[in-house]
């Protein structure tokens, strides 16, 4: 029997430049899981925001088990039984587990003083409930994203809501992370509570959905029961259009070797990696969350050191001590997480363009700032970000706007290496496909990118070779004809190993 938990009535709401929300209606049955999906900046966290309490609606109702509520703030939300996982990480690097997981809800004892001995052994008690192998002080900075994310479920769920929000969840997790997310969704779900869930992975919608919805520019398309339709269905209700295929791949021709990699090493985190890459290609890096990608890409990039091991950009070493030196020798890197290297919330889209680009705009001792202006908004109309004007607060851009944002800023530096650390994150299909072909362009021009993805169709799609890593050991290199999901992970998962594999 159906029994509707949540329901949101002729909701409207604007920004400044934008209708984000215009007259939705949507319920949320108990016990049941609600998929909310749509393109970056349809009005998903939004919606979703409102009824946390961030945001007040313009008009429109909430009410929850029939009965209308007023939600002021996210305490007020907590009152009314709903929690929400956010999809931007917002977090205080110095922040310790502890404080994180209680801030907000910090609980008093008798003599009204915060009950630190009470936190301590909550969180170590949850700690050990969910084998996590930090303690209550580690400080979040110590932490990987997927280790914050984690916490962050934790922390949601911990509230024992009947309604939890989960806006893009699974977005820096490891596939183990997201079984064990999905085994407590059940869970929740057979002890009766509701669960509105954004993703853009369609893999993980069908999987976990009752409900799917489809919003499209601010508007609800559609509201169907899981069984009742097709992932192509729910794509075509997203983009308002048929995609002719989802990777753009064109065949470049190889140059001459324009990077490598000899034996890099730094003690823990990877051992002995040696690769290449010539103008004109895209090199896939592939392998389980913690495998060492990321660590080996930082200290390509500059940002980690290494004990061992050399770089040679055209045959000639190069030093990449600093950040500084490798921009200037052409290798240039964006970051899996963008909160902590990619933006600067406050400031507008333009000056987040142009903060890592000053130098191209500076001349004969001017800041041209019409050329700057230019370059910048061609970038982004090409890049379809969506932003009321180039002076919005980054921080107001939908998450997968925000992401556009970071990749504008370092395709106008030019770089002829670009090292993309899960680029298509939390980007929705549409705007996948614009990077893609961008990606492609940029090759055209005698010059290479280094993709590290955990999306193994992403990486099949668009690379010309694929590295395989498992445990900070590089397992081989495959070519497009060897491109196999099953060898790939196979050798992420370190059962097999292709040797000998130079490919010159
Ligand atoms: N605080 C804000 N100030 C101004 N505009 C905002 C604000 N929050 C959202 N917007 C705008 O509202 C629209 C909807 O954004 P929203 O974040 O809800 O999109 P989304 O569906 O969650 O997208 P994504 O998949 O990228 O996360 C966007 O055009 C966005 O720029
Ligand atoms: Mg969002």
């Amino acid at each position: 029997m159906e029994e509707i938990k949540l329901k949101v009535s002729k909701i409207e709401k604007s920004f400044p430049g934008v209708k984000a929300l215009d007259n939705i209606n949507f319920s949320v049955q108990k016990g049941t899981v609600h998929v909310l999906c749509g393109e970056n900046g349809a009005g998903k966290s939004t919606l979703m925001k409102i009824i946390n309490g961030v945001y007040k609606p313009d008009a429109g109702t909430i009410a929850i088990d029939g009965q209308k509520v007023e939600i002021k703030n996210p305490i007020q939300a907590r009152a009314h039984g709903i929690s929400m996982i956010f999809q931007e990480l917002n977090y205080i690097p110095e922040m310790t587990v502890e404080e994180s997981l209680f801030v907000g809800r910090l609980p008093v004892n008798k003599f009204h003083k915060v009950d630190w001995k009470e936190i301590r052994k909550r969180t170590l008690e949850l700690l050990k409930a969910e084998g996590l192998p930090y303690s209550p002080t580690t400080q979040l900075k110590d932490l990987s994203v997927s280790d914050i994310q984690m916490l962050e479920i934790l922390k949601a769920i911990s509230y024992k809501s009947d309604i939890i929000i989960m806006d893009e969840p699974t977005s820096a997790i490891t596939d183990k992370e997201v079984a064990l997310l999905f085994e407590k969704i059940d869970k929740l779900k057979k002890n009766g509570a509701s669960i509105i869930y954004i993703s853009h992975k369609m893999d993980e919608i069908f999987k976990i959905a009752d409900e799917i919805t489809v919003l499209r520019d601010g508007s609800v398309i559609e509201t169907r029961n899981k069984d009742d339709i097709t992932i192509d269905e729910v794509i075509a209700l997203m983009v308002g259009r048929e995609l002719s295929s989802e990777y753009p791949k064109e065949e470049v021709p190889m140059g001459d070797e324009i990077l490598e990699v000899r034996n890099l090493t730094s003690p823990g985190n990877f051992e002995k990696v040696s690769f290449n890459l010539k103008d004109g290609e895209i090199v896939g890096f592939a392998g389980l969350m913690g495998a060492g990608r990321t660590e080996i890409m930082r200290a390509v990039f500059g940002l980690d050191p290494f004990t061992e091991g050399e770089i040679l950009k055209r045959g000639k070493p190069i030093d990449s001590s600093t950040v500084e030196k490798s921009i200037k020798n052409g290798v240039v890197m964006l970051s899996e997480d963008r909160r902590r290297f990619g933006i600067i919330p406050v400031r507008g889209v333009r000056e987040n363009v142009s903060l890592a680009n000053l130098k191209k705009f500076f001349y004969r001792g001017h800041l041209h700032s019409r050329d700057e202006a230019k370059v910048i908004q061609d970038i982004c109309r090409q890049m379809n970000v969506k932003t009321p004007t180039m002076d919005t607060s980054i921080s107001s851009l939908s998450g997968g706007n925000q992401q556009k944002v970071v990749l504008a800023k370092w395709m106008i530096n030019d770089p002829e290496i670009l090292i993309m650390d899960e680029p298509t994150r939390g980007i929705d299909i549409g705007a996948k496909f614009e990077i893609y072909k961008l990606m492609t362009s940029f090759v055209k021009k005698k010059k290479a990118i280094i993709m590290v993805s955990s999306e193994l169709p992403e990486l099949i799609g668009m690379c010309d070779r694929i590295y395989v890593m498992s445990k900070g050991q590089l397992m081989g290199c495959l070519t497009r004809d060897e491109f196999s999901q099953e060898t790939i992970m196979k050798m992420a998962t370190g059962v097999m190993k292709k040797e000998s594999d130079n490919e010159n």
